[in-house]
């Protein structure tokens, strides 16, 4: 769990203040918040304190905050420190180090990364003078998330607007991401096959593309260019990751093969379909009065024919098994040439397939390496943080 010191000043932004708390516990932060005065108009801290489990803290001068937890060691305790709305006032205060608050006292009190999520009005953003307080902390090392353009709350439209809770949370997990992966590109392939009979009707199995969206959203913070290959899924495609969709394990395999020239890494997350109906009927495929029988056809190992390019990327391939787990896997760690394999448990127990969570056992030549059952986002980092290290082996 990482320690986060929230910082809210005075602006209307801080009633998202909120939600940011809400998401930076769901997301397994550990949150303490200090506003400025002019934040206590916008929010109570009570809300704050609510939602954060904890005292809010506004007093520069307080003497019981000074015994129990004084600015000082509040600005130890913390791993990050968002300023989040950070207003013109508190920013231009920030900049030359003007320390008459507890929000501004602690900037200068703390050794941690510091993030600002700006809010103001639009003039107020483009004044000179905000832009050469921005450029001040900028090279004083402050990380900047937004703002956003858009409609605000004065009837403007124009760049001020703070950005969405949930974006500040992506972009604090990619600033602050040990970047293993920096600027590698990584290929994945997540999701379903859908194998076509019909007009009507298809093939598929149980994948969600769960994992694999993980595995990019994951590679995506550590720092790497990601391009994912994703089958029919009902999620909602990331942002700022070049994405095709495809459908079948024919769309797939080409769309893998166009990718693949100058990929560091290519991770087979997909379910894809081992077969295919022979014959794509152009009418719908009528009821029989007796038993019926497709006939299929094999369709072409996507991760096997990357592992064997002249130029393979590093090749990660997946097994999903109900049984002989180690067995199956190592057998297809050596028949597809793959350079590691991450395998699961799929059928009548818990991870796996449309689950939230999973576990992995991983081989790779003379190499093995467990992760126990937990959530496919820290799965995601565990995996990636293993291929990063067997990368540079
Ligand atoms: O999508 P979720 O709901 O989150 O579920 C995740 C998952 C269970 C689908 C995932 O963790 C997983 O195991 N993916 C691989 C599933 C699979 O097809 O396993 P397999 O053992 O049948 O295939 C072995 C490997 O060959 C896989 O990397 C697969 O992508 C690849 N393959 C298979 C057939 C084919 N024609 N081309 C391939 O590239």
């Amino acid at each position: 769990m990482k320690r986060i010191l929230l910082g809210i000043s005075g602006g209307i932004a801080a009633y998202k203040s909120a939600e940011l708390v809400r998401l930076l516990r769901k997301n397994d932060y550990e949150v303490r918040v200090v506003m400025t005065h002019a934040a206590t108009q916008f929010i109570t801290p009570l809300t704050l304190q609510a939602l954060s489990g904890h005292a809010v803290h506004t007093q520069l001068l307080d003497a019981s905050e000074e015994n129990a937890m004084g600015h000082i060691n509040l600005a130890r305790w913390a791993e990050l420190f968002l300023i989040a709305p950070a207003s013109a006032n508190c920013m231009a205060k920030l900049s030359l180090g003007i320390a008459d608050n507890l929000l501004s006292t602690l900037y200068l009190a703390a050794e941690c990364p510091v993030y600002i999520a700006p809010a103001m009005n639009q003039a107020m953003w483009s004044k000179p003078v905000t832009q050469e307080n921005l450029n001040r902390l900028q090279q004083h090392k402050v990380h900047i998330i937004g703002p956003e353009t858009g409609s605000q709350a004065c009837g403007e439209t124009g760049y001020g607007r703070m950005s969405e809770p949930s974006d500040i949370i992506t972009q604090l997990g990619v600033l602050s991401a040990p970047q293993l992966l920096l600027n590698k590109k990584v290929l994945i392939s997540a999701g379903p096959t859908h194998e076509a009979l019909d007009p009507v009707r298809y093939i598929t199995n149980r994948s969600s593309g769960k994992m694999g969206y993980a595995l990019a959203q994951q590679a995506q913070l550590l720092g790497a260019k990601v391009t994912l290959v994703s089958g029919p899924t009902q999620l909602v495609t990331p942002k700022n990751i070049h994405t095709l969709k495809v459908k079948s394990a024919a769309e797939m395999y080409t769309a893998v093969m166009q990718q693949v020239v100058g990929q560091d890494i290519f991770i087979s997350a997909a379910a894809v379909a081992d077969y295919t109906p022979e014959k794509l009927q152009t009418e719908k495929i009528k009821k029989q009065d007796d038993n019926t029988r497709l006939s299929l056809c094999k369709t072409q190992d996507i991760v096997a024919s990357v592992a064997n390019l002249p130029n393979k990327p590093f090749t990660v391939g997946f097994a999903a098994e109900t049984h002989n787990l180690e067995r199956y896997a190592l057998d297809k760690l050596q028949r597809k040439n793959l350079d590691m394999i991450a395998a699961n448990w799929v059928g009548k127990v818990e991870g796996g397939f449309d689950s939230d969570r999973n576990a992995l056992q991983v081989y790779w030549q003379n190499g093995k390496k467990t992760f126990a059952m937990t959530d496919k986002t820290q799965l995601a980092n565990q995996l990636l943080t293993l291929i990063a290290e067997r990368l540079n082996a």
